[in-house]
């Protein structure tokens, strides 16, 4: 029986992912940036079981039948198809990211699959196939494959649409998790709705592709300003979009918005501090190493607070078996 086992952390984007062009492939309407962390890894063991009738999802010690176990089919009937295979995997999870908040489960929660699951099928992935790959499973989870800053391509094909890494400079984010609660609509539900229905969802596209090629360019300089004012600028302009939905949907709450008005308030302080979201409440700061005391000082009381820094790579742990 072959087994492998990987880890993957989550990734906070700077330049949001939000809407597809093409769902069965994962495929964007834009590229993005993100900052991989060093906190809250998921780590999952595929184990190949030749006598099982089907798949079995252990997540958190719990076995799951529902949405998420046949997400997770979906994703392995795709490395079965690149590895030639028809066996059932047992795959089991363990995720310390707060879940369905907003904070990318599925991201580390992807990566750490795909990684786990082409060892476990006896596929020789590199990082661009891994990423590939871990798309398929959730678009955000192409950037996890890759440690510290990641760009993930839009591309037009499977092939072009991966993420690589780029030099950034020294950057720290401070995670706000303001409410550990499910989200009322699935950010998958919600970028489906906002494609059909924002009447904005065509500037959003426009002028991410412009925030993406200012940011990556800022990345590269080193401009910490500059990068920090995209991140906010890019964020909330999301937020934005996603609000305009027919219904509307609104992922940020009174505490949301109050964090985002004191990380304002640092800025006039002379701190440099930018405030971001994914499709949940949670807020998440990105700043300069020297600045998080500032930071977390004023964030202090009002949500429970991480701090991370550039994480690692998605990895194999171990493997066993042919
Ligand atoms: C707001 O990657 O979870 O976090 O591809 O449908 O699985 P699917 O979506 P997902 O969306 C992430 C949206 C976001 C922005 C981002 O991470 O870029």
């Amino acid at each position: 029986m072959s087994t492998a086992t990987a880890i993957a952390h989550p990734n906070i984007a700077l330049v949001k992912y939000w809407g597809k062009r093409d769902s069965t492939l994962n495929l964007p309407a834009t590229g993005s940036l993100s900052m991989t962390l060093d906190i809250f890894p998921t780590t999952t063991t595929v184990s190949l079981d030749e006598d099982a009738a089907g798949d079995i999802l252990v997540f958190n010690g719990d076995e799951r039948a529902d949405g998420p176990a046949e997400r997770v089919t979906r994703f392995l009937d795709i490395v079965r198809e690149l590895s030639g295979s028809a066996v059932a995997a047992r795959v089991e999870t363990v995720n310390t990211v707060p879940s369905a908040a907003g904070l990318a489960s599925s991201a580390s929660g992807f990566a750490a699959l795909a990684v786990a699951a082409a060892h476990a099928y006896g596929l020789d992935l590199d990082a661009r196939a891994l990423s590939r790959l871990a798309r398929r499973g959730s678009g955000s989870a192409s950037r996890s494959i890759i440690p510290g800053f990641a760009i993930w391509h839009a591309g037009d094909s499977d092939e072009t649409s991966f993420a690589e890494a780029v030099d950034a400079p020294d950057l720290a984010m401070v995670v706000a998790m303001v409410e550990k609660r499910e989200k009322p609509v699935s950010s998958r539900e919600a970028m489906r709705r906002t494609v059909l229905t924002s009447p904005f969802y065509p500037a959003w596209v426009s002028s991410t592709a412009e925030s993406l090629d200012a940011a990556a360019e800022a990345c590269r300089a080193g401009d910490v300003e500059r990068l920090g004012r995209i991140t906010e600028v890019n964020a909330l302009r999301m937020h934005a979009l996603i609000q305009s939905c027919d219904p509307p949907i609104r992922y940020l709450s009174p505490v949301s918005v109050e964090i985002f008005d004191r990380v304002a308030a640092l800025r006039d302080a002379g701190i440099g501090a930018w405030a971001t979201a994914d499709a949940g409440p949670n807020v998440v700061v990105l700043t300069r190493p020297e600045s998080v005391t500032a930071v977390t000082n004023a964030l202090e009381g009002i949500a429970e607070l991480a701090v991370a820094r550039p994480g690692p790579a998605a990895a194999l742990v171990t493997r066993a078996g042919e």
